[in-house]
């Protein structure tokens, strides 16, 4: 980690703006579109949350999403490293690298959950494979879901099974040839879901959920509801964990910053509305409660599966690109951990691998018997605010909630603050207009609205 000065040279750099945003889109799309955007909208009662989540994507995510870019090119190197190097131009103080320790940690917590939840789509591609939801009951689908739930034996074997991929890819540091294949697999999980929207307007209740999409009820939105949106949009796209900032090290100068970060982010909101266009109508023609949490895609997809054409090749299809979704975005939450072990530890990239690997492996044991034997075990429920929240509760609202957006916040500080503004006018290359507009919202919007939003929620 010493030889910072012409290690730029040795790495190769994306071949084009294309490759970026595979490699980027591949990492924001995954389970957070399609199975926790519809949920979280769900439990938070429809339009007002969604127009708070694209508000949140918009003024705080995209502007972000550019300065972790932005950051990570002018370093050129790993994000530690980055601000390292960044720190001693602009003589900041090099604590700023802690942004990659925040990112380290969130990446750890994260995954350990992920995995589960990528294990539960590939326990699906099974059940739609064999046919067994065909002309299915909501009731039968439910039962199905919840006989998955209540047993740790078949969640970790598909857990292990999803860690193992994930681990597979990130220890053989080769990525490309699944970069490439995002190029071909994320086109089709876009069609299959218009494919599910075409079943769901079929059910008549199509406008229903379009209404409680996309027609705000701001009596439905708490300061609680405030907070999942916001950490959504962090969660969605990536960003706090400087998983963005990694990705940008690769950029070439001469492509724009800035229309990059909006295609990227623009492809993730449409695909998580599509999934919400896909399952809402089910939920309603089905009389199922919108608000039924973490299992809401896996109790509604599969009766759309069960009752369209060809059901049983679509859902299986389907909950294939699920997986490669997921997987693209789980090797993207370990690649920081090992990245980080290498440059800090010395160690070797399949060491490195093996052993975070592991340790998260062995966390989401945790979640796994939260959903089945410990899940009464609420060990926070002291504090109000997490009274009866499991294990993978917590996890999922502390990293979502918390820590991607803190470390969202000492980014948009770092850059609107602290680092050269020439320096970042160069890197940007934008107008002098819209630089400004991006300068304005990192140094003041999205720190006070972060700051509004933590102290409503947290004291
Ligand atoms: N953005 C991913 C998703 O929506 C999850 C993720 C979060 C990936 C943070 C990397 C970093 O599924
Ligand atoms: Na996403």
């Amino acid at each position: 980690s010493g030889t910072l000065e012409g290690a730029n040279a040795q790495r190769g750099l994306w071949s084009s703006r294309l490759a970026f945003i595979l490699a980027a889109t591949g990492s924001a799309v995954g389970l957070g579109n399609i199975w926790k955007f519809p949920y979280v909208t769900g439990e938070n009662g429809g339009g007002a949350f969604v127009l708070v989540y694209l508000l949140c994507i918009a003024i705080i995510g995209i502007p972000i999403m550019m300065a972790e870019v932005m950051i990570g090119r002018r370093g050129g190197h790993s994000p530690v490293n980055s601000i390292r190097l960044i720190a001693r131009q602009d003589g900041l103080n090099p604590a700023w690298k802690l942004v990659g320790a925040v990112g380290v940690l969130a990446g750890f917590l994260i995954l350990s959950f992920y995995s589960v939840i990528g294990g539960w789509a590939i326990s699906y591609v099974g059940t739609t494979a064999s046919g067994q939801l065909t002309g299915q009951t909501a009731d039968a689908v439910g039962e199905i879901f919840s006989g998955l739930l209540s047993n740790p034996g078949t969640l970790l074997l598909w857990h292990t099974l999803f860690m193992a991929m994930v681990m597979l890819v990130v220890a053989r540091g080769v990525r490309s040839g699944l970069e490439r294949a995002v190029s071909i697999l994320m086109p089709a999980l876009f069609v299959l879901l218009l494919v599910v929207v075409g079943y769901s307007m079929t059910t008549g209740h199509f406008g229903q959920a379009a209404a409680f999409l996309f027609q705000p009820d701001f009596s439905k939105l708490t300061t609680s509801g405030v907070l999942v949106a916001l950490g959504h949009a962090f969660f969605t796209l990536s960003l706090g964990m400087a998983v963005m900032m990694a990705y940008g090290s690769y950029l070439p100068k001469k492509i724009s910053i800035a229309k990059t970060s909006i295609t990227v982010s623009v492809i993730d909101t449409g695909v998580a509305l599509l999934a919400g266009l896909a399952i809402f109508p089910i939920v309603f023609a089905n009389g199922l409660e919108p608000g039924a949490g973490p299992g809401l895609i896996f109790q509604t997809l599969p009766l759309a599966f069960g009752q369209m054409p060809m059901g049983s090749l679509f859902g299986t299809l389907f909950f294939v690109l699920l997986i490669f979704a997921a997987w693209t975005s789980g090797i993207s939450l370990l690649e920081p951990i090992v990245e980080w072990l290498e440059e800090q530890k010395g160690l070797n990239r399949s060491i490195s691998t093996l052993g975070a690997g592991i340790v998260c492996w062995a966390l989401g044991i945790a979640s796994i018997l939260s959903l089945n034997l410990w899940a009464d075990v609420a060990p926070l429920s002291f504090i109000p605010k997490l009274e009866g929240k499991t294990i993978f509760d917590l996890l999922d609202f502390f990293t979502a909630n918390i820590l991607l957006p803190l470390g969202g916040l000492l980014v948009a500080v770092m850059a609107g603050w602290i680092m050269s503004r020439p320096a970042m006018e160069k890197e940007l290359a934008l107008s002098p207009g819209l630089f400004n507009l991006w300068f304005v919202t990192v140094r003041f919007i999205t720190p006070v609205a972060v700051g509004i939003v933590f102290i409503y929620n947290l004291i």
